[in-house]
């Protein structure tokens, strides 16, 4: 296979690009990836010099250079990871058109982190390309947050064919995404396949997520802070399972076709997995800050994946217990990693969350 790997200078990408190319030496990879505040080639440097890997720094909204990096390299498999990622930023960039002199001023300012832009103008561009070249496969990288918000306290899941019901401008961004990709399915038959999966932890996870904040933090000597009252449910996925269902799904995956990814943990508040994570770290739940909680905050996420379980045999193996640790421990041993990181992120650091 020759396959694009748009953001794979990210969290998921990287991991996805590094157990690729271990597991497929045969295949050649492109990782095409725009480097914004999220992505950095440091996440990949010991496989810089592999021969059937390059890295192209590009956008996806860059429809002249996707499609010559498609020709140039006879790519046949495109898998999208590229995307504004974090919900709070995508909350605090519309925030900002209330401060901003006029709109004009507001996407002079931050037309190219812009959520719509990346994540539904570049998926279109992604598409129109893939479509003219004729790859063999798409496939889109999504998420549960797409489905909206579960009532705490329902045992309600959401399945593959659940609908759509996006509440921040990442989800609905995100969303419009899917939608795009399903429709040049329909239309035109362009082979895709699309996953939704709960949020992720593990190695390279930007540190201005919930849990790769919290223990950076905690690393810092600073106190987490949790949006109040920390009753929200996500579910968290190891990296590396995530990273198999997707390669299950390159291999097996029927085109045209939605497969949930999802763990088999127990559900958990927000708080409790903080609680965890202070256990693992030895430290006092005094580190705890509850703040205020952020404007539409989704309260539960819970999706069946028996779908890609049956269909496809993929199962989860690493347990939240597990995947905490071994999260504090890769965060305690890869200091260079996120250090500069956060110092380069400093100005949204103090405008999202003060001195935390
Ligand atoms: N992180 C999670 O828990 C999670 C869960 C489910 C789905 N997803 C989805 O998985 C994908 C990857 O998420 P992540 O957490 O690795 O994100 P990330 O923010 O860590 O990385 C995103 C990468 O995309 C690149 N990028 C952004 N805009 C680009 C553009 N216009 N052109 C080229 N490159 C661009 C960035 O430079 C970065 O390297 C996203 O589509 C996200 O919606 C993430």
């Amino acid at each position: 296979m020759k396959l694009l790997v748009t953001g794979g200078a990210g969290f998921i990408g990287s991991n996805f690009i590094r157990h690729w190319l271990a597991n497929h030496p045969d295949d050649e990879i492109v990782n095409y990836d725009k480097l914004t505040y999220a992505g950095t080639r440091e996440s990949l440097k010991d496989i810089e010099a592999s021969e059937n890997y390059k890295f192209v720094w590009g956008d996806i909204c860059d429809l002249f250079l996707v499609q010559k990096t498609l020709r140039e390299n006879s790519i046949d498999t495109i898998v999208h990871f590229a995307a504004q990622t974090h919900v709070d930023r995508s909350i605090l960039a519309s925030q900002k058109s209330k401060q901003a002199k006029d709109v004009v001023d507001l996407f002079t300012e931050s037309l190219s982190e812009d959520f719509v832009l990346n994540n539904v103008w570049g998926t279109h561009v992604l598409l129109e390309a893939a479509l003219k070249h004729g790859v063999k496969r798409f496939h889109h990288v999504s998420t549960d947050e797409v489905f909206g918000s579960l009532p705490l306290g329902s045992e309600e899941k959401w399945s593959e064919d659940a609908c759509y019901n996006p509440r921040s401008p990442y989800s609905a961004s995100k969303a419009a995404a899917d939608h795009l990709v399903r429709a040049y399915h329909s239309t035109y038959g362009l082979p895709i396949t699309v996953t939704n999966c709960a949020n992720n932890i593990g190695p390279y996870l930007f540190p201005e997520k919930f849990l790769s904040l919290a223990i950076t933090n905690l690393l810092e000597g600073k106190k987490t802070s949790v949006y109040a009252p920390g009753n929200q449910i996500r579910e968290w996925l190891w990296v590396g399972d995530h990273i198999r269902a997707i390669e299950l799904v390159l291999q097996q995956g029927k085109v045209g076709e939605t497969y949930f990814v999802s763990p088999d943990n127990p559900e958990l508040p927000n708080l409790e997995v903080i609680k965890k994570v202070l256990e693992i770290m030895n430290l006092g739940e005094d580190m705890i800050e509850l703040v205020k909680d952020r404007p539409g905050h989704d309260q539960r996420y819970a999706m069946d994946s028996g779908k890609i379980r049956q269909m496809l045999g993929w199962k989860p193996e690493v347990g939240i217990d597990d995947a905490l640790v071994k999260l504090v421990s890769w965060y305690r041993e890869n200091e260079w990693w996120w250090k500069p990181l956060k110092e380069k992120n400093k100005k949204f650091y103090t405008e999202q969350y003060g001195n935390r």
